[in-house]
C-alpha cells in the first residue's frame, strides 16, 4: 500500500538522501528517547559522540537510573541546558521505579514523563513503537508551512493544538516511523531555513510557498 502523496513523496526522498544515524537502526524505545533528548537543542553532528558515550556508558535504562548524578553531568559536559540531563536522570529513575524499567509505549502515557514535552513524546511514540503522530520540531514546521501555505505562529500554544491534529493527519498508518524521520531530514537538508534547494525539490509543484514566490516569508516567525 501507497501512503498518500506528500508522505510517498517524503519518503522516497528520504531512501536516496538520508544519513545514517545510528537511532535510526533501532527500535528501543530508551535509545531512541536519549537520542532525541540529546538532539533537542543540539546539533546531530555535535550530539552524535553524546549519543554514543551516553550509550556505551548506559546501554540500559537501569544502567542510566543506577548511575551516580554527578557522573551523568560529566558526561553530559559541552552540550549546556543542563536541566536536559537532570530531567532525563529523573525520567530513568521513574522509569525503573514506577514502570518496571518499560518505557510507556504510547504518546499520551510518554507525556506524562518528567522532561518529556509533546515533542519528544511524538518522537518516541512513532519511532519505537510506529504510532501514528506526527513529530513536530523547526525544521518540519518549516516544510508543513511552505507546502501548505500555512501562515499561523505555531509558538502560539492555540495553534499548536490545530496544527498538531493536521499534522497527524499526514502521517501514513503504514510507517509513522519512515515517515518521521523522513520530513525532519528533509527539513534539515532540503528544505532548510536559508537558500532552501528549491530547484531540486520533488515537491516543488505542490510548493503552496514555491508556487507563490514565499519561500522567503515562510514559516512565519516565531515572536517568542
Ligand atoms: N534531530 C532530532 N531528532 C532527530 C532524528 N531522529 N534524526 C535526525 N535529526 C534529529
Amino acid at each position: 500500500k501507497q501512503a498518500p502523496y506528500f508522505a510517498q513523496t517524503l519518503i522516497n526522498w528520504y531512501n536516496r538522501h538520508k544519513r545514517n544515524l545510528p537511532w535510526r537502526a533501532t527500535t528501543d524505545p530508551y535509545f531512541i528517547w536519549l537520542s532525541e533528548v540529546i538532539l533537542q537543542q543540539t546539533r546531530v553532528n555535535q550530539g552524535l559522540p553524546y549519543y554514543n558515550k551516553f550509550t556505551e556508558t548506559y546501554p540500559t535504562v537501569q544502567d542510566l537510573a543506577a548511575a551516580p548524578e554527578d557522573e551523568v553531568l560529566r558526561l553530559w559536559q559541552g552540550l549546556g541546558y543542563y536541566s536536559r540531563a537532570r530531567n532525563m536522570h529523573h525520567t530513568a529513575r521513574q522509569i525503573v521505579q514506577e514502570y518496571g524499567g518499560n518505557f510507556p509505549d504510547n504518546y499520551s502515557e510518554l507525556l506524562k514523563l518528567k522532561g518529556v514535552g509533546n515533542y519528544t513524546a511524538a518522537a518516541t511514540a512513532a519511532f519505537a513503537f510506529k504510532e501514528q503522530v506526527a513529530v513536530l520540531d523547526g525544521n518540519v514546521f518549516r516544510v508543513l508551512s511552505r507546502v501548505f501555505g500555512i501562515s499561523e505562529d505555531i509558538a502560539l500554544p492555540a495553534s499548536r493544538k490545530v496544527f498538531q491534529e493536521q499534522a497527524n493527519e499526514l502521517v501514513p498508518a503504514d510507517e509513522p516511523d519512515t515517515y518521521n524521520q523522513a520530513i525532519m531530514e528533509f527539513g534539515a537538508i532540503q528544505c532548510t531555513p536559508v537558500m532552501p534547494d528549491c530547484l531540486f525539490c520533488p515537491l516543488q509543484q505542490q510548493c503552496f510557498a514555491f508556487t507563490h514566490g514565499l519561500v522567503q516569508e515562510l514559516p512565519v516567525k516565531s515572536k517568542a
